[in-house]
């Protein structure tokens, strides 16, 4: 087959992907991100089967995983690629590069992957895939890294989805982080709104491209960043419940800092000549864990408040209508940087095994349906390990949890978290038993010592969870068990050669 044969099949191939995978009924329904950075992976397929269960139809993904974009062909699951900040500069360089990215990553993937589309299926008016080139690139915290590749990137691969004849139904954004606009200190209201004076002149130059392309803002709020940041923020501000102390802005009147600065956002582009911008929240949600106020109670309280008031079409003070939300997050993942707060790892509306945190109905119309959780999930042998209760030299027991937390996970250990009440035998045995199950129950990884020792008894209470690894290693993990078999074996062949040689 010619090259352009092939080039010809995957555009005709694409056409097909695309509607079949991306024909949403109209009206908005609520999406979920779907990140990956944890130890162990829910295997792609039962994740998806899990979504469809719960009829969730638009996904935002952090790049353009094979496995998972496999395992969604041929479901009707609307879905956001990704382009990693690391990714900007070279797709801002080289054009190629870029090009080759959508080739592979969303004309062609299901072309390589050998996966079976319909070529028949009906061709009806479709939503859009959506391309997010970078993530956040104007965070504060890069250090201007990506300020001035981030338009250069964005318009190769809006040249590459033209030339691949995609442009009309594959559309490009950008996900911006909120702090790019404000309100002056002098004038703290949504009519105030501007972009920030650093960034302004190249967010405006990439909102002027994404509107000639007909593509949204896309832009991620988080309420609970805001509380986090401030003791004096009023807690009631932060959800959607009401609050006796609403902030008033001319005839608008704010009850929650969604609204307030989603319409900050709404002024900062009607100053900007783009009043009318499609607007994507990219990433919005609560966390469970790792904070005083990261628990399932003010989770849930968020998030059915934030899909009810969403979904429901009332839209904001400056814009009425539905508003299209990615919930943030789908899963938890213990192996994100805890760099911003120990909450992190902790954003997931279903645990890292994929079963429900809390009842969520994800219609927004308060049926009171709970969620479907992820079926046939292989854990490791129900054993844990912990602080043996016989060791007496406990000199090296502060340097061993130490170890133990820095290769795993004790988020939940500290002030206002699920597992903040334990005692320091306590928070021993959790931290061991983390760094056991992360290390997929390997025996000497419990030992320190001879500090600890592994019991098939539950230490778990109500509030705090020792959890057992689901039984799907990393690759990392993989990898190293790959070498230990290899090592093991190396040595008794040794061992072999000595004795019988
Ligand atoms: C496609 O996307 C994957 C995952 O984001 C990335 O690793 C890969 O480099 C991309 N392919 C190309 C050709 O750029
Ligand atoms: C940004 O700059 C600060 C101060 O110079 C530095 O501490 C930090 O590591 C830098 N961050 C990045 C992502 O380069
Ligand atoms: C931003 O654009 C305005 C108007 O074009 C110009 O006057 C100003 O100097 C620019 N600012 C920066 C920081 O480039
Ligand atoms: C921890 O103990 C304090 C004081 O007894 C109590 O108020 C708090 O609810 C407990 N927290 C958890 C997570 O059990
Ligand atoms: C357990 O560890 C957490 C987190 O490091 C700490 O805040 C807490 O004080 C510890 N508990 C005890 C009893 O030492």
């Amino acid at each position: 087959m010619s090259r352009v044969r092939v080039l010809e099949c995957d555009h005709f191939l694409v056409a097909c992907l695309v509607f079949t995978m991306f024909m949403v009924s109209g009206g908005t329904s609520v999406g979920v991100n779907w990140g990956t950075m944890a130890t162990h992976q829910l295997p792609p397929d039962k994740v998806v089967q899990m979504l469809r269960e719960n009829g969730i139809k638009k996904l935002k993904l952090f790049e353009a995983d094979e496995k998972i974009l496999g395992a969604l062909i041929g479901t009707d699951i609307e879905v956001m690629v990704a382009i990693p900040n690391n990714m900007l500069l070279q797709m801002s360089q080289d054009y190629e590069a870029a090009e080759s990215w959508v080739y592979t990553n969303v004309s062609g993937y299901h072309y390589h992957g050998g996966v079976n589309i319909k070529l028949s299926y009906p061709l009806a008016p479709s939503r859009a895939l959506y391309v997010a080139v970078g993530n956040e690139p104007f965070l504060q915290t890069y250090n201007d890294t990506y300020l001035h590749i981030t338009l250069p990137a964005l318009k190769n691969i809006q040249r590459a989805i033209n030339k691949a004849d995609l442009g009309s139904k594959v559309k490009t954004t950008v996900p911006f982080n909120a702090d790019i606009y404000n309100s002056p200190v002098s004038n703290p209201v949504p009519s105030a709104g501007e972009f920030r004076s650093d960034v302004r002149n190249l967010t405006i130059e990439i909102i002027q491209f994404l509107h000639s392309n007909d593509a949204p803002f896309t832009v991620n709020i988080y309420p609970f960043l805001s509380l986090y940041g401030n003791n004096y923020f009023p807690l009631d501000f932060a959800f959607f419940d009401g609050t006796n102390k609403p902030v008033r802005d001319g005839d608008m009147v704010y009850t929650n800092v969604f609204d307030a600065n989603f319409d900050t956002l709404i002024w900062a582009l009607d100053r900007a000549g783009y009043p009318d911008m499609p607007i994507i929240v990219g990433e919005v949600g609560w966390p469970t864990d790792g904070d005083k106020n990261a628990n399932i109670r003010n989770a849930k309280r968020f998030n059915q408040g934030l899909l009810r008031h969403a979904l429901s079409g009332s839209g904001t003070p400056a814009r009425k209508g539905k508003i299209d939300v990615y919930l943030f997050s789908l899963l938890d993942e213990n192996g994100k940087s805890i760099a911003p707060g120990s909450f992190e790892r902790h954003w997931g509306i279903f645990d890292y095994d994929g079963k429900p945190k809390y009842e969520l109905d994800l219609s927004g119309l308060m049926e009171n349906k709970g969620l479907a959780p992820v079926e046939g999930v292989t854990y490791m042998l129900r054993r844990w390990c912990v602080l043996n209760p016989n060791a007496d030299d406990l000199e090296e027991l502060p340097d061993s949890v130490d170890y133990a937390c820095s290769l795993s996970d004790c988020t939940s250990l500290g002030y206002g978290s699920s597992c903040n009440n334990l005692s320091i035998q306590g928070n021993a045995s959790y931290a061991f038993n983390m760094y056991y199950q992360i290390n997929n129950q390997k025996p000497w990884t419990c030992d320190f010592s001879g500090l600890a020792m592994v019991t098939d008894k539950d230490p778990s209470d109500d509030n705090c969870q020792f959890p057992v690894m689901i039984a799907y290693a990393s690759s990392v993990l993989l990898h190293r068990g790959v070498l230990d078999m290899l090592l093991r074996f190396i040595g008794e062949y040794i061992v072999f050669l000595l004795l019988f040689v």
